[in-house]
């Protein structure tokens, strides 16, 4: 699989089989990634990885914790600024509508909305995960690199015919995923990332990019 090929079959996968998936390939794609770019190469990220016995307590854990309603843990980081602009907040109802009109989910319902992103604690189905952290000392070009990071093992993990959602999600149950991983108390929970292979009969709509000239400006002959 070349470059362009990994970048464009590259998307967030929400519904995965239980096909485990390997540890050596898991090794391997990790091993890769740490070759990702960074700012005097601080090497920004740590990350855990979790299959099996783990994973599985994270999901009993979070899905008990949705069960009772439970509130949110308060946020580490402000995920989007509480007033959106323009263009941004008409891509991220764009996004909306697209994510939940696939699923026959009506604007308005809420609470269908609610149901349907809480498989994201149940990671989709997948049978592996990881979680970045990054260091709270660190600023936001250090924040800059883990993206580069992340996307690079998303990548890699096409190359291993593999795919993953990455979840910012996992942070609104931060401590949960802390009571099983046990980080260091220096770390912030950035997000998880659901790895695994892709369930072919779960529909999706693939979601779009804004026109070229929206993002990017050509300057010269
Ligand atoms: C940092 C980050 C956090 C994300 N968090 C979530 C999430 O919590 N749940 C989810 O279903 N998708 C999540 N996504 C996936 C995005 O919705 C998706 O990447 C975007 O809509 C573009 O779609 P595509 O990746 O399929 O091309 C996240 C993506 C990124 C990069």
């Amino acid at each position: 699989m070349d470059v362009y090929e990994a970048v464009t079959t590259r998307r967030a996968v929400r519904g995965f089989t239980d096909r485990p998936v390997p540890g050596e390939v898991l090794e391997r794609v990790l091993s890769g990634a740490a070759w990702a770019p960074s700012g005097s190469n601080l090497q920004p990220w740590h990350t855990y990885v979790l299959t099996g016995g783990p994973l599985a307590e994270l999901k009993k854990r979070a899905g008990e914790r949705l069960a009772a309603g439970d509130p949110w843990d308060e946020p580490e980081y402000e995920q989007y600024p509480p007033a959106l602009k323009s263009p941004y907040r008409e891509r991220r109802s764009a996004f909306g509508e697209q994510r939940y009109g696939a699923l026959g989910i009506a604007r308005q319902d809420m609470e269908a909305r609610q149901r349907a992103a809480s498989a994201n604690w149940d990671c989709f189905g997948a049978p592996a995960a990881l979680f970045c952290y990054i260091d709270r000392d660190l600023g936001v070009a250090q924040w800059s690199d883990v993206g580069m990071y992340l996307q690079t093992v998303m990548l890699l993990l096409r190359a291993e015919g593999l795919h993953s959602c990455t979840q910012m999600a996992w942070a609104k149950y931060r401590k949960t995923v802390a009571e099983v991983l046990s980080p260091p108390d220096e770390l912030i929970l950035f997000c998880g990332m659901s790895i695994g292979f892709e369930d072919v009969t779960v529909d999706y709509t693939r979601t779009g990019r804004a026109p070229l000239d929206e993002t990017v400006t050509f300057v010269g002959d």
